[in-house]
């Protein structure tokens, strides 16, 4: 790894040569990769904002003159943007996987669905390889971080470096992957996560990861048949599943026969599974089947009283939205609300095995996200981007889920956001007195920038940007990781 970074810096192996995307846009390759450096500040930094927001997204849409089939297939390209209470530093680097740094050396691209199939074929099943991409999202535990992509290993990374450390199973705790979606409880004081089995009786295995000790796997939960599932909601009681019936087709991953998209099948006649695990009890789920839907990804999830459950999450009535991400992506399609996913709650009645469905609003939406704080327990406010029109997510959302009444902060034609981040005020008098950061790409200067908006103000628009002088490709998620007070 290390005579690849040498290499890269002596400019033997040049990023922006070997990388590189189709046009000048926020799905172009990541151009430029370097350590914290100071941003561009416009506008008033608050000073009582410390800490580091952590990003990852997928930072290449091809490599050495190849194009990847899917986003989904791009190296995960983390970066992080620190702030001091005086200005703001940013840096970014590609995750150095094994299979990235082995494309490097042999200047090749080496294991995406574009390479032919003979190479695929003997790449996984005869020198049982595959890429990490580590491209999906980002988890801070313990100050330690780690890149995330759901069919591997955790990636640690250092989080003033953002150099590679390698990839973590913390002695054997997990033994297949990790999702991308892992959730914090504040309540159990521990973060949740699951990761898919694909081996011959696939399973969805459980894992706690405490604030202080160590990883534990939790249990199994068998699967009648293998599938995508890309994320799930933690209560302070229950690890909630609602496994729809995207299928793997495992034969035709093992065997390496792209595209990408047609490893997975949309079967409605399986319907959707409800998997209801609690946490002091896993061996023991409830589980039932009802009418087939899809999800991404959930808002939150909170037990109600007897024993059902508030679950709130962007609802797709299939899964469309697979192939419409790369639309969307590489094509310039829009999206209509037909096929893409709408904000609301599940109620889950466990003991009737019933869910009862209210959507909240009736926008294209995705990537919601909550205070920290509140996480597996009743709230109040979500954040969330959306597009209204189809096209790209242009807008940042504050959504009161009691009343429904929203605020949205419409950003500049030209301009993309991302997922928004709560981060609390410390003495906050309400759930929404904190900033929100989303990472924006600026068309018209190709170059992106964090946005800082007061929670209680959305409306105002950011309080100040912290500019790169470089644009990042569009990142899925992130996290914050406080600065730690001295
Ligand atoms: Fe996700």
């Amino acid at each position: 790894m290390a005579d690849v970074m040498r290499q890269h810096l002596a400019g033997e192996i040049s990023l922006e040569d070997a990388v590189k995307g189709p046009e000048r846009a926020i799905t172009q390759s990541l151009g430029r990769e370097h350590g914290f450096e100071p941003l561009r500040i416009e506008g008033t930094l608050p000073p009582a904002l410390r800490g580091t927001l952590y990003r990852n997204g997928p930072g290449t849409v091809g490599l050495f003159g190849r194009h990847y089939t899917h986003v989904f297939e791009g190296d995960g390209a983390v970066s992080a943007v620190r702030f001091d209470g005086e200005g703001a530093q940013g840096a970014i680097r590609l995750v150095r996987s094994e299979g990235l740094v082995e494309e490097f050396q042999q200047k090749k691209m080496l294991y995406s669905f574009s390479v032919p199939w003979p190479m695929r074929f003997w790449r996984s099943m005869v020198q049982k390889k595959s890429k990490n991409t580590a491209n999906t999202s980002v988890m801070c535990w313990q100050g330690r971080l780690f890149a995330l992509m759901e069919a591997a290993l955790p990636t640690e990374l250092s989080p003033e470096t953002l150099e590679t450390l390698g990839e973590r199973d913390f002695d054997g705790v997990i033994q297949h992957s990790f999702s991308a979606h892992p959730h914090t409880v504040p309540g159990r004081k521990a973060i949740y996560n699951f990761g898919m089995n694909y081996g011959k009786d696939s399973s969805i295995e459980l894992f706690e990861f405490p604030f202080q000790g160590t990883p534990r796997h939790l249990g199994s939960v068998p699967l009648a048949f293998p599938v995508m599932l890309h994320d799930f909601i933690a209560t302070e009681k229950h690890l909630v599943f609602f496994v729809a019936p995207a299928r793997v087709k495992v034969l035709r991953a093992l065997l390496s026969v792209g595209p990408f998209e047609k490893m997975f099948t949309w079967d409605p006649a399986q319907g959707t599974e409800i998997i209801v695990v609690p946490i002091d009890d896993p061996a023991h789920p409830i589980r039932f089947h009802v009418d087939p839907f899809y999800q991404w990804h959930f808002a939150n999830g909170f037990e109600l009283e007897g024993d059902r459950l508030a679950i709130d999450l962007v609802r797709y009535t299939d899964f469309r939205s697979f192939t419409g991400i790369n639309e969307a992506n590489y094509l310039g399609k829009k999206k209509t609300i037909e096929d893409w996913g709408q904000l609301g709650r599940i109620i889950v009645e466990p003991a009737q095995k019933k869910l009862h469905w209210e959507p909240f609003w009736d926008q294209i939406c995705e990537f919601p996200r909550i205070h920290p704080d509140y996480e597996g327990k009743d709230y109040r406010y979500v954040w969330l981007e959306s597009a209204p029109g189809g096209g790209v997510h242009d807008q940042i959302i504050k959504l009161d889920v009691e009343t429904k009444q929203q605020e949205v902060f419409y950003f500049d034609e030209g301009e993309v956001v991302s997922e928004p981040i709560f981060v609390p005020r410390e003495d906050a008098k309400s759930e929404d007195d904190g900033y929100v950061l989303s990472l924006i790409y600026h068309r018209a200067s190709h170059t992106s920038y964090v946005a800082v908006f007061d929670g209680l103000d959305l409306l105002s628009g950011p309080l100040c940007k912290a500019w790169f002088d470089h644009h990042i490709p569009g990142t899925f998620h992130g996290n914050w990781m406080p600065a730690v007070s001295s």
